[in-house]
C-alpha cells in the first residue's frame, strides 16, 4: 500500500555537509512541517534537545515517569492489536522505549506500519533503535495536519500524546486520526486520566502536571470523547482505566 504523504527521509549528512560550519543551518525542505510551538516552548527539553534524547531514551527512566507503569500500559495498547498485526497501522508521534519495536516484531504480510513525528530527532532515533531490516516507515509530519488519504489505516495509536496537546491541537489531531482511520477501524489511546480522589498520588501529580505539562490535566477535566470531532459519532468508545484511574485506554471504533 503507497500512501500519498510527504515522507521525509532521515538523511544520513553527506561529507561536505559534515564539513559546514555549525552555524550553517540547511535549508529546510519545504515540505517540512513546522515544530509547534507548544512543543518549542513546553517540551524542547524532553523531545527537541539532542541531550533529551540521550537522557530520556531509557526505559527504566520512562517506567519510573510512569511510577512503574510503562509495561502495563504499553502491553495493553499492544493487547489491542493482537499478538499478530497484518493491518494497516499508524503509531502517531514517536515514544521513547521500546513500544515501537514491540509492535514491528508483532508485524506480518500484508500487515504495515506507518509513524509520524512533528520532530525529525525523535524520528531519527527511532531509526536507530529499529532493526535495519524493519519495513516501518518513518512520516515527519504534523498529527493535527496529517497528509495521508481519508481511510488509510485499519488503526491508529496515540499513546502519551494528547495531554501534551494544547486543547485547540488535540482536537485536531483526534480529528485526523478519524479521518485517516476506515469505517469500522479503529484508534487507541493510552494517556493519562483523572486519578481517583483517594489516589496517593493525586495531589503530586497535581502539582508536577501543573508545574511541567501544563495541558496534561484537561485530561483530568474531561473525558476523551469530549474533544472529538462533533461530526463524526464513534460506533463505539470503550475506556479502561489503570494504578487508581491515573492512565485510561480508549479504544474509539469509527463508525462504518
Ligand atoms: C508521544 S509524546 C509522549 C510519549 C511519552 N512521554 C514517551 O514515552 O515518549 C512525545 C512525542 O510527540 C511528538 N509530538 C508532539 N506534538 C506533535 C505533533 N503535533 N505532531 C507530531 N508529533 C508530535 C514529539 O515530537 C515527541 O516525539
Amino acid at each position: 500500500m503507497t500512501f500519498p504523504s510527504s515522507n521525509l527521509s532521515i538523511k544520513t549528512p553527506t561529507v561536505s555537509e559534515k564539513l559546514q560550519p555549525s552555524t550553517k543551518k540547511r535549508p529546510r525542505a519545504i515540505t517540512e512541517p513546522a515544530i509547534p510551538e507548544y512543543l518549542q516552548r513546553v517540551y524542547w527539553w524532553a523531545y527537541l534537545h539532542p541531550n533529551a534524547v540521550r537522557l530520556f531514551e531509557r526505559e527504566w527512566l520512562v517506567n519510573l515517569i510512569l511510577w512503574g507503569n510503562y509495561s502495563r500500559l504499553r502491553d495493553a495498547a499492544l493487547a489491542e492489536l493482537g499478538a499478530t498485526i497484518q493491518i494497516n497501522l499508524l503509531q502517531v508521534a514517536c515514544v521513547y522505549g521500546d513500544f515501537t519495536l514491540r509492535i514491528a516484531e508483532r508485524l506480518q504480510q500484508p500487515g504495515t506500519l506507518g509513524v509520524v513525528d512533528v520532530a525529525s530527532i525523535q524520528l531519527a532515533n527511532l531509526r536507530a533503535k529499529l532493526p535495519a531490516a524493519s519495513t516501518a516507515i518513518l512520516h515527519q509530519q504534523d498529527s493535527s495536519a496529517l497528509k495521508f488519504a481519508d481511510a488509510s489505516f485499519d488503526a491508529v495509536l496515540l499513546f502519551f500524546l494528547l495531554h501534551e496537546q494544547p486543547e485547540a491541537v488535540r482536537r485536531n489531531t483526534l480529528a485526523e486520526a478519524m479521518r485517516v482511520t476506515r469505517p469500522g477501524g479503529r484508534i487507541i489511546i493510552v494517556d493519562y486520566h483523572n486519578p481517583k480522589r483517594r489516589n496517593p498520588l493525586r495531589y503530586l501529580m497535581k502539582m508536577v502536571l501543573t508545574a511541567l505539562e501544563p495541558f496534561a490535566r484537561d485530561l483530568w477535566r474531561h473525558e476523551i470523547s469530549h474533544f472529538l470531532p462533533a461530526t463524526n459519532t464513534p460506533a463505539a468508545l470503550v475506556k479502561t482505566t489503570y494504578f487508581g484511574d491515573l492512565y485510561q485506554k480508549v479504544v474509539i471504533t469509527k463508525s462504518a
